[in-house]
């Protein structure tokens, strides 16, 4: 986004006071609601595996953004990376609607790209109905059915594919790869009426006439059960959503993501959140179009650290994850102060530091702050993950953080709220 701050804009939801913000429900990956839908045969909540499919993703794209960075310009993979997976990852969906009559979507929500697309006019694209997705069927966008469509010439300032374009006035054709192996989608893009709702007051439709992909051929996680139904880019760039309904002023150039302990949550656009809400810049780097913040130092517990580095807020990423020192920093601090036993729960946890539950069944462990540049405060919601049994009986707890080798992630784990409204 244009706007070079970032106001907490996790936590902005529940607080959010603007008039005008526009909202869209938003499930997670291994919530109930998506479990349902897609008939996802994820590890329980809150057991060992759960949280360990979780961080294996995690991985994944911390060593995908570190090479992005260490080469300074590329943010997408090129033919040579050698990451392997067969997911896509730990992703948020939200249900949209396009075109007239209207079609909607099942998308994954992605701060780390720019470009919505739809599979649209089908060459090579996931399946609509598959045993992985349960009851759910899938429908296609075509803008030949749609009375409201309209194609993107070669000629528009959002098309970045014009060094294959035979004339100005053909379609505006796009290639999009992802930091995922061989993972990609290409086609035209069109553009036609995306539905949104206000937030506040009596509920209203509104429609922005926005540019999209239309996704001919996809390759790669995306043909399975990732992102069978498409991708919405939250990122920076003028492609992006967010940026499509500030530039036509459906909404103010911001928006507010809260994610609710369920994996049910919600996404606004257009939250400029409240007027005693902290804020801190961006690092802005165009060939990294990543939200990045500066953190000044810590408060564990009692004691302060002081803790200089740069770390992503990731929405895709489930468990801050910081490279040392901090990480040694933080996490034998929290260690010094925890008043519980530490323990050994399952080895397929990502986590270092875990503990018994005292007998007395109540958890209290130093709270977590880190300071933004510019000194917010960012007082972390849930610095502490508690583990449990495939019968939701707990075993014990562990502080939610790994240790990177590079890049340091804010996870979402880190801003979670307790409900979503
Ligand atoms: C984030 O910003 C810092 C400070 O400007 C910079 O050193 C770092 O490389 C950036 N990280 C990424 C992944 O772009
Ligand atoms: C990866 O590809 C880039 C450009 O395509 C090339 O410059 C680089 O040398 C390649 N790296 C390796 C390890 O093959
Ligand atoms: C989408 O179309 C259906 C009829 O097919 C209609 O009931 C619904 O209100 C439309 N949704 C929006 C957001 O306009
Ligand atoms: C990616 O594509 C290349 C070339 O098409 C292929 O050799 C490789 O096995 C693919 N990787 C995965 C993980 O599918
Ligand atoms: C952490 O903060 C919460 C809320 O501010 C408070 O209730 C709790 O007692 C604090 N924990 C410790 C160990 O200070």
């Amino acid at each position: 986004m244009a706007a070079a701050w970032l106001r907490a804009v996790f936590l902005a939801a529940v607080a959010a006071s603007a008039a005008e913000a526009l909202g869209l429900d938003v499930h997670h990956r291994y919530s109930a609601t998506v479990r349902e839908w897609a008939g996802h045969r994820a590890p329980p909540r809150g057991t060992p595996g759960y949280y360990a499919a979780l961080a294996g993703h995690d991985g994944l794209r911390r060593r995908s953004l570190a090479s992005a960075a260490g080469g300074g310009e590329v943010a997408f993979a090129d033919g040579n990376d050698t990451y392997r997976l067969n997911d896509f990852g730990f992703l948020h969906y939200a249900v949209v609607a396009l075109g007239t009559p209207n079609v909607t979507f099942l998308v994954a929500l992605d701060t780390g790209s720019d470009l919505f697309w739809v599979p649209c006019d089908c060459i090579k694209c996931a399946p609509l109905v598959s045993p992985t997705y349960g009851n759910l069927k899938f429908d296609v966008y075509s803008p030949q059915k749609s009375s409201t469509s309209r194609k993107v010439p070669c000629s528009s300032n959002l098309c970045d594919g014009q060094s294959a374009c035979q004339s100005a006035s053909n379609s505006c054709p796009y290639n999009i790869e992802y930091l995922s192996d061989n993972t990609s989608s290409s086609g035209v893009l069109v553009e036609d009426l995306l539905y949104l709702i206000t937030e506040y007051g009596q509920p209203k439709v509104v429609t922005a006439s926005i540019t999209f992909g239309c996704g001919q051929v996809q390759t790669g996680s995306f043909l399975g059960s990732a992102a069978p139904n498409g991708l919405l880019g939250l990122g920076m760039d003028s492609k992006s959503v967010p940026s499509l309904l500030a530039s036509q002023g459906v909404a103010a150039n911001s928006f507010s993501m809260c994610f609710g302990e369920d994996g049910h949550g919600r996404i606004n656009f257009g939250d400029t959140g409240s007027s005693d809400q902290q804020e801190t810049p961006l690092n802005i780097y165009k060939q990294n179009p990543y939200y990045n913040i500066s953190i000044t130092g810590a408060m564990v517990g009692s004691k302060s650290i002081n803790a200089k580095f740069s770390a992503i807020v990731d929405s895709g990423t489930s468990f801050t994850a910081l490279s040392d020192p901090m990480y040694t920093e933080i996490t034998s601090s929290f260690n010094s102060q925890v008043q519980d036993k530490p323990t050994q729960l399952d080895s397929s946890l990502p986590f270092e530091f875990c503990y018994t539950i005292s007998p007395k069944g109540s958890i209290n462990p130093p709270n977590i702050s880190l300071i933004a540049k510019g000194g917010s405060l960012f007082p972390v919601n849930n610095p502490i993950i508690t583990i449990t049994d495939t019968a939701s009986n707990p075993l014990g707890y562990c502080l939610a953080m790994t240790k990177s080798e590079g890049v340091n992630l804010i996870g979402e784990f880190y801003v979670w709220v307790e409900d979503c409204v």
